[in-house]
């Protein structure tokens, strides 16, 4: 079942200039595609190709030049009251800079609850216990909810931001660059604890990335943008190959593995 639609969309910014009257930028163009539930989509393309404008339509963020973005068969950018509430509840989005995402004066738990404070009617006590569920799940523990977001490091604030978008229980995730400051361990053992909560709950993530490594490993699906459009949209398999020259660029761009060397080369005299 389709979660999000979007539907023929275009968007663009116009830059600058005095009364409006600045350049227009054709960021995307007849972008055409359905998230489905449940599933783990990887979004590629290179730096400016338009992966995070195409994110915040998809949150309803921005609404898009033409076209439209649906939950459920309605407008995203156009709910209100108790429909933006529900579609809040469904969608998520967690971006790459978790510092700025995080009150400075308030604690790892309090920040990780405020989804639950705004967008759920439990007790205290329970979110207290689904703050502590979280933080164990993205392999953090319970000392971690009092500190203040300056006291964590990098990869563990970026975990607790994670565990915040998590909170709701969201059916869409969406992960802009989220996993890029992360040591390589670190990434996929989160990628890892992601794909449990998948099969547990029936998840769905769409990872923005540059990795197509990473993308391999997660998901199941992959599409490429490039120049505005979605050039690639295939399921993941052994064999993925791409046909735009957009993604055959980021397959060149894996390195390969490490050569075998020579056995003798290891060889004592
Ligand atoms: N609010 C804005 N006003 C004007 N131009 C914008 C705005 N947001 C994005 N752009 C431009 O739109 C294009 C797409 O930007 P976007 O951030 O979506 O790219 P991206 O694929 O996420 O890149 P990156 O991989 O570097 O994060 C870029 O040329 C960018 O400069
Ligand atoms: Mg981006």
């Amino acid at each position: 079942m389709s979660l999000l639609r979007v539907q023929q969309v275009e968007h663009g910014y116009r830059s600058g200039g005095l009364l409006g009257r600045g350049k227009w930028l054709q960021v995307l163009e007849g972008i055409d595609v359905q998230f489905e539930a449940g599933q783990t989509t990887g979004l590629l393309g290179s730096s400016g190709s338009g992966k995070s404008t195409l994110a915040r339509l998809l949150l309803g963020l921005e609404r898009p030049s033409q076209g439209q973005v649906s939950f459920a068969g309605r407008d995203v950018s156009r709910l209100r009251g108790e429909a933006a509430r529900d579609f809040q509840r469904a969608v998520q989005l967690v971006f790459q800079d978790a510092p700025s995402a995080f009150n400075p004066q308030r604690s790892i738990g309090w920040s990780i609850a405020e989804p639950l404070r705004h967008l759920s009617a439990i007790s205290q006590t329970a979110q207290r216990q689904r703050v502590l569920q979280l933080l164990e799940q993205l392999g953090l523990s319970a000392e971690h909810a009092e500190r203040l977001p300056q006291q964590l490091s990098g990869g563990q604030l970026q975990r607790a931001n994670i565990a915040r978008a998590l909170a709701i229980s969201p059916q869409l995730v969406v992960l802009d660059e989220a996993l890029s400051n992360l040591d390589r361990v670190l990434q996929v053992q989160l990628l890892q604890r992601l794909e449990q909560l998948r099969r547990d709950t029936g998840t769905a993530f769409v990872l923005i990335s540059h990795d197509l490594s990473l993308v391999r490993y997660f998901c199941q699906r992959v599409m490429v943008l490039a120049d505005g459009r979605i050039v690639e949209d295939r399921s993941v398999d052994q064999e993925l190959s791409f046909q735009h020259s957009a993604g055959q660029q980021l397959q060149a761009a894996m390195l390969p593995s490490r050569p075998e060397r020579a056995r003798s080369e290891f060889d004592l005299a």
